[in-house]
């Protein structure tokens, strides 16, 4: 049985209406649901509640983060011997000096495999006590079975079950909210949720509208059952497919299988005809998924101790802060080290947040991110 906790005597208090009908049977309504507990036992009231309370869904708390990058780096000075372009360039329009590389034969499970390890570590939770482990990334290790089931075995989380998530940059936060989901749900305790993408196997580095953005990368969490108030407050997560072909990767699919003339003709790497729109609609899109989680929380922007958005690029960054009202110190950056790590990006940031002091228990921390589909979101975090 629970111990009695604040958010308990909360949920006792908001009860609109709680009466005997007998001895041992408590009728009550909560959130507009009418409930009947009947006792087989002797038991007082309060301890029938707490066992009720103690069945039902809790919710998502980040209770350990993790994250890894390969050790290969990519300097803007290297990708002047590679594409058109300078040094300059590439720090004024995007804000990013360098990415971090995968060396051959390194695939997405080799970065998340320590990044796991590390926010197990961190949660002090052991392998086997993970009941779901979900992994975003349009980089997977095999088409089948997915990256998930790979990291199952490597981790040695006999009783997870596991799958993956492919919303691109968005993609932890799709990963998040189903595995906040599960929790309140009551389906699971504990869950791995993990970005992880290897963008130097998919980018084409002779297209210098692309190749300088991205890099390699891995972050984790565990997410574990809690009443408390430290928990995954809400996510929001939407998705526009009319923006598809604006970013893609055009074979390899079922659409477009892989034969000489695709790889010859380079459809194997990501295909972004208008950066320019893609910067639009981020900006838009991630501002307003922001909004709608204020508003659904009830707080203002003020209130956030800290701003974590995809990392894609520093002007959109700093349009999303501008359009919000918040200034560079509440807007969590490190795309000038890794660039845009895709599904990583949000994870590797929060790690990096919280390792580095960043951010304090009780603390309010936003996420949002926007990407290829297209995907984007928002949550919510009260950290603890
Ligand atoms: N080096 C030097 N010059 C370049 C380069 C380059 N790498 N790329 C383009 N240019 C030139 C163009 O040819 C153009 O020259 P012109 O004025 O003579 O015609 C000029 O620079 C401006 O080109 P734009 O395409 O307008 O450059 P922009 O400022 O939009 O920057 C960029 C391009 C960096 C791709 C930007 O549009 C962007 O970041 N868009 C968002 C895309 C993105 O983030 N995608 C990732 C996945 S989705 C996500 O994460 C949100």
């Amino acid at each position: 049985m629970r111990t009695r906790d604040d958010s308990l005597v909360r949920q006792m208090a908001s009860a609109r209406r709680i009466e005997t009908l007998a001895d041992k049977t408590l009728d009550f309504g909560v959130d507009g649901m009418r409930t009947v507990l009947t006792s087989e036992h002797e038991s007082s009231f309060e301890e029938l509640l707490l066992s009720w309370y103690s069945r039902q869904a809790a919710y998502g708390r980040i209770a350990g983060t993790g994250s890894h990058v390969p050790e290969g780096r990519l300097t803007n000075q290297d990708l002047q011997k590679l594409v058109e372009t300078t040094p300059e360039w590439i720090e004024k329009r995007t804000g990013i000096g360098e990415r971090r590389i995968v060396g051959e034969g390194q695939a997405a499970s080799d970065l998340a495999l320590p990044a796991a390890r590390r926010a197990l570590e961190c949660a002090r939770v052991r392998a086997e006590e993970i009941d779901l482990i979900v992994v975003a990334t349009v980089t997977p290790d095999t088409w089948m079975p997915s990256t998930a089931c790979w990291l199952q075995a490597r981790l040695e989380c006999r009783r997870a079950i596991a799958f993956d998530v492919n919303a691109a940059c968005s993609g932890f936060l799709y990963a998040l909210s189903i595995a906040d989901n599960f929790i309140r749900a009551g389906k699971v305790k504990s869950a791995l949720v993990i970005g992880v993408d290897v963008f130097s196997k998919i980018v084409n580095y002779q297209d210098r509208g692309t190749c300088l953005l991205f890099g390699d990368g891995a972050g984790a969490i565990v997410l574990e059952a809690t009443t408390g108030d430290s928990r995954v407050l809400s996510t929001h997560l939407y998705a526009d497919g009319t923006g598809a072909s604006m970013l893609e990767i055009p074979a390899g699919g079922s659409r477009l299988p892989a034969c000489h003339e695709t790889v010859e003709r380079r459809l194997h790497t990501v295909s972004m005809p208008n950066g320019q729109e893609i910067f639009r609609c981020a900006v838009r899109g991630m501002s307003e998924a922001v909004q709608a989680a204020l508003q659904e929380n009830g707080v203002t922007v003020d209130d956030l101790a800290l701003l974590i958005p995809h990392q894609a690029n520093i002007r959109i960054l700093e349009a999303v802060g501008e359009r919000l009202g918040v200034e560079r110190q509440r807007l969590f950056t490190n795309l000038e080290r890794y660039g845009n790590t895709s599904a990583a990006s949000i994870p590797l940031a929060l790690d990096e947040a919280s390792r580095g002091g960043r951010l304090a228990p009780g603390d309010l921390v936003m996420l949002a991110a926007f990407g290829a589909g297209f995907t984007w979101g928002s949550a919510l975090v009260r950290w603890g």
